[in-house]
């Protein structure tokens, strides 16, 4: 198959991209590299040595004898280039990873707010703008995000993406269907992956596009079995306050012998799944296309779900690092249950890779061996999601209940 990989060079597009070619597929990358700029921006680099784009697809192509495509693009703004792109290699299938990914960024000013927003919203319509102007029959898949559903429950398991209700016509007749599971966004960049699930559902009924919306959970780990073949091929890791995420964040903490910094109670569930399932995962869409004129084919992308604070106790525990509870950031309820429903990519074939001690170890040997690339200084989180959490600002009244 021809793929077109959009933020190939990030922390999933680049072992996707490579997992894709070594299966034989015809690969082409797009990416702007803002994420490298953003680096530039927080001054804090992958702790990971990932080397210039030259350098990966030369050693890939010396390790392997594959060739994988590159194009520097903004896709978010530069519609023409892309539409062209697609006009002229009719790719098969589209994967469409490049966005702003991190909630803490989309939430550091009104300037992040907007960027991201602009950026998200700007590349996923362009990218189906695209696809219809060219007229090519192309299958887009999406990394969503678990986030989209919120991360509360009414003690159901959340199902993927659609909700069955039951409405009741005036003429007391009882009707079924299945919705889009109501969008509870928990900060703007979630909101972005919101919005994005309204522009599938119309490209899919209005032009009758071929989409797959996949609602990832947190993705931790570092390398797969392809970007660890040469050092020169190895994946970005993010341990920042912004873009390092929670798992990855904890284990990197211990290596450095950083306390590890839990938000609130650490009473917070949230859906995880290992990069190298990622990979797995993303083969087995493009693999599985909806038909035309079916709906957004929707998956979640998780393998597992655990509370943050057992999370930290398990870092702790395997190596004696200590937990230390810091205001957390965001706006949510302290404590959360979370029930997934993964069916979908079971039936397709995924063996999922839990959390085990090897590859728990993996992570934190990487982290040990690169300790000395880390600014201990960039690890807490600077973002606060109200102007009220901001440290020393006036605290907003206590709320009081209306008593009429
Ligand atoms: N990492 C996770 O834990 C996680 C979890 C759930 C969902 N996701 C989703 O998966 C996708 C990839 O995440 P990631 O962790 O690899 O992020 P990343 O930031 O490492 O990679 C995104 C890539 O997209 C590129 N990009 C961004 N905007 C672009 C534009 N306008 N034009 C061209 N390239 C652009 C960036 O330069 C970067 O290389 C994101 O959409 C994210 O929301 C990630």
């Amino acid at each position: 198959m021809k793929i077109f990989v959009l933020g190939g060079d990030g922390f999933c597009g680049w072992p996707t991209s490579l997992h894709l070619s070594k299966l034989g597929h015809d690969v082409t990358i797009i990416d702007n590299l803002s994420r490298r700029n953003i680096d530039n921006e927080l001054e804090a680099g992958s702790l990971t040595p990932i080397r210039p784009m030259g350098t990966r697809l030369k050693t890939w192509q010396e390790g392997t004898g594959r060739t994988l495509r590159y194009e520097n693009l903004d896709i978010a703004s530069n519609y023409h280039r892309l539409l062209t792109l697609i006009g002229e290699q009719r790719p098969d299938a589209i994967i469409h990873f490049a966005e702003q990914r991190a909630a803490p960024y989309s939430m550091k000013s009104s300037w992040h707010k907007r960027y991201t927003v602009n950026n998200n919203l700007n590349a996923t319509h362009n990218t189906l703008a695209a696809i219809v102007e060219s007229g090519v029959d192309v299958h887009l898949v999406h990394l969503g995000t678990m986030g989209v559903y919120g991360y509360g429950t009414a003690g159901m398991k959340i199902p993927e993406g659609y909700l069955p209700i039951e409405v009741t016509t005036d003429d007391g007749e009882k009707i079924r269907q299945e919705i889009l599971y109501p969008a509870n966004p928990g900060s703007i960049y979630h909101m972005t992956k919101t919005q994005d699930q309204l522009f599938f559902a119309y490209y899919a009924k209005n032009d009758g596009l071929r989409i797959t919306d996949l609602h990832q959970g947190i993705v931790w780990g570092t390398n797969t079995v392809d970007t660890m073949a040469d050092e020169r091929l190895i994946n970005r890791f993010d341990y920042d306050g912004d873009y390092g995420t929670v798992l990855n964040r904890f284990l990197m903490q211990a290596a450095v012998g950083y306390p590890l910094t839990v938000h609130g109670t650490g009473g917070q569930t949230r859906a995880f799944i290992h990069i190298q399932d990622t990979v797995r995962c993303l083969q087995l869409a493009v693999e599985n296309p909806p038909e035309r004129g079916e709906r957004v084919k929707i998956l979640n992308q998780m393998t597992e779900t655990h509370r943050v604070r057992d999370l930290a106790q398990l870092v702790a525990d395997t190596t004696g690092a200590t937990i230390e509870h810091v205001p957390n950031p965001r706006k949510e309820d302290a404590e959360n249950e979370l029930h997934v429903k993964n069916d979908l990519f079971l039936d397709l074939g995924l063996e999922p890779t839990t959390l085990q001690q090897g590859l728990l170890d993996e992570v934190t040997n990487i982290a040990r061996h690169y300790a000395h690339r880390a600014n201990l200084d960039k690890i807490p989180c600077t973002s606060t999601w109200t102007r009220e959490q901001r440290p020393g600002a006036p605290q907003a009244a206590p709320r009081h209940k209306e008593t009429v």
